[in-house]
């Protein structure tokens, strides 16, 4: 592990946890086969807090657990193939992460996937609720702006919904933040702290480059066009790859640090912040994402807003139409 040993993750992954606590948290992957499910599964099969990674696909997951099966850290790991084999591979788990469904091609829109992931949600969500309602899901699968939505009517349908345990994983819009912002400052991007908030889809995603830390400055001009970047970053990786899919390496490490951060939660670290888009009264449309608090029951204090430039007060109420829209056709969706 010496390679990531100079990595953010493997700090991340080893950070206070004393010999008695390790071992004992169990994650389940939904969608671990995949572009996103494979190099998450490897990064989660690496931290000490987990002591058990339950892999469900559709297809491959007995091939990808008997590979990462041989790998000498302390997890146990476990897959599951089909339908059948779901409600097994969520039995006792305490964090769901779910990268299932189809990713964009060049000229689509994350909405644009909303046909073909939303049902894959609603099913996966169903399922969770009934056999481990106490989890907390970490949801990537695309357009988050509804897919959280959607899973959230899933759990109040089954009666035992919990709006501080149902996440939408917007990680990967604070990475790229990071890494592009300490890139034209010159700085080390691993130290680097940007909030994100909004949603993840365009005009949704709203970096708070105000409330970095430590601070940064930009004539608005460059400010603009960080933003913009931020935003259309996801874009960047689909057209790289030319149809073969979107970000999945990017998308596995910030799915790690969540789940890592989950993980710390769980075990009574203090002080684990990390923005997500979850249940919210912060903007109008009933969802937003934020810095949040985590505890041992999931979202413990929604840190807000905060203090916002005029810059970003206006990206923020811009972004209320899409939002709305986004969350009212996950709801509509799962009420049908
Ligand atoms: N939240 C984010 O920041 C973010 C970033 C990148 C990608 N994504 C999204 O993540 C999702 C996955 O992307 P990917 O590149 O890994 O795609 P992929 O096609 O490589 O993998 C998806 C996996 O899901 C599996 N799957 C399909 N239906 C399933 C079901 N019903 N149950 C279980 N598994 C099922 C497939 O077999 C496949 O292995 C996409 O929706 C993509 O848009 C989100």
């Amino acid at each position: 592990m010496s390679f990531l040993a100079r990595g953010s993750i493997a700090r991340l992954a080893a950070r206070n946890f004393s010999t008695s606590q390790r071992n004992n948290v169990k994650v389940c992957v939904l969608g671990a086969s995949g572009g996103i499910g494979q190099p998450l599964s490897l990064l989660l099969k690496q931290h000490p807090g987990i002591s058990y990674l339950s892999l469900y696909d559709i297809a491959h997951t007995p091939g990808v657990a008997a590979d990462l099966s041989h790998i000498n850290t302390g997890a146990q790991v476990k897959g599951f193939v089909g339908q059948d084999q779901l409600k097994a591979a969520l039995e006792g788990i305490q964090i769901v992460v779910i990268p299932a469904g189809v990713p964009r091609k060049p000229g689509m829109t994350r909405d644009d996937l909303f046909n073909t992931n939303a049902g894959i949600v609603r099913d996966l969500a169903t399922a969770c609720a009934q056999v481990c309602p106490k989890a907390m899901l970490a949801i990537i699968s695309n357009p988050v702006n509804s897919t959280v939505p959607i899973a959230s009517e899933a759990f109040k349908k089954a009666g035992v919904y919990d709006p501080n345990r149902i996440f939408g994983v917007t990680t990967l819009d604070v990475v790229r933040a990071n890494t592009f912002i300490a890139e034209a400052k010159g700085l080390d991007p691993v130290s680097l702290s940007v909030p994100v908030v909004g949603g993840h889809a365009g005009v949704t995603i709203i970096p708070l480059i105000s409330r970095a830390s430590p601070k940064v400055d930009f004539p608005q001009d460059q400010l603009e066009k960080l933003t913009k970047r931020i935003q259309d970053a996801g874009t960047e990786v689909v057209q790289a790859k030319a149809g073969s899919g979107s970000a999945t390496l990017s998308m596995a490490f910030a799915g790690a640090r969540f789940v890592f951060s989950l993980v710390s939660a769980i075990k009574g670290k203090p002080d684990v912040v990390e923005c997500a888009y979850v249940k919210s009264d912060v903007g109008e449309a009933g969802f937003f994402s934020t810095p949040l608090l985590l505890g041992k029951n999931g979202l413990e204090k929604n840190l807000g807003l905060g203090k916002l430039s005029d810059f970003e007060a206006k990206l923020v109420a811009e972004a209320q139409d899409e939002l709305k829209k986004s969350v009212q056709k996950g709801v509509e969706f799962a009420n049908k």
